[in-house]
């Protein structure tokens, strides 16, 4: 039910601006935007990147250096309160991203497929800052609904990662709210986030 009403807000209000005026990023720091108007190039990987302990991964997978030793940091911490949290799903290259959103469109067709998946060239996989997490192989789809996510949601800034895709946030952020995303924007800027309960785009552009 929740989801057909969700579907009806974005048939009323439908926001034209996005995939429009789009603008090409260098990333630099950690708090640059990547969404529906800001892309990457089809050849950035980033530099940096470093394989996940399998301790903390469902299977090989990489983050950038940073965000890779203080996800592990996070998982390691949460694992001494009894809590699972694990990566399915970090950096993405550009054409696997591309097969995603394909995937999804063949699925849902393009008008829902928009709302989840980004198109490639302008998904924060593609950074490898970016984190899908769940508490047990590959749910991520129930996490909301988990001891985990509460932990998340109040502990994840202390590690430089927020809460990328908040409910009711769709209008600014582009996409709907996904309690198992995670995006690390170090320890300073996550916690300004936190704390005045705003997106990274109100962060970077207001
Ligand atoms: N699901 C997120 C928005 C992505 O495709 O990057
Ligand atoms: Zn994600």
């Amino acid at each position: 039910m929740e989801k057909v009403l969700f579907i009806l807000i974005l048939i009323l209000y439908n926001n034209d601006s996005f995939y429009k005026n789009i603008k090409e990023v260098n990333p630099m720091n950690y708090d640059f935007v990547i969404n529906k108007n800001y892309r990457l190039d089809e050849n950035y990987i980033p530099d940096d990147l470093e394989n996940l302990s399998l301790e903390y991964a469902c299977k090989d997978m990489y983050l950038r250096k940073d965000a890779k030793e203080h996800f592990e940091k996070m998982s390691s911490d949460a694992k001494r309160e009894g809590l699972i949290i694990l990566a399915v799903s970090t950096y993405r290259s550009y054409n696997y991203q591309k097969k995603l959103y394909n995937n999804y469109v063949e699925e849902l067709g393009k008008f829902r497929a928009d709302i989840a998946s980004a198109r490639p060239g302008h998904s924060e996989h593609q950074t490898g800052l970016s984190v899908d997490v769940a508490n047990t192989l590959l749910d991520y789809d129930n996490f909301e609904d988990t001891k985990e996510f509460l932990w998340m949601k109040d502990n994840s800034y202390k590690y430089g990662f927020i809460l990328r895709y908040p409910k009711g946030k769709y209008d600014i952020t582009g996409f709907k709210y996904e309690p198992w995303h995670y995006r690390y924007v170090g320890l300073d800027i996550a916690k300004y986030i936190y704390q005045k309960n705003i997106t990274l785009e109100e962060y970077k552009f207001n």
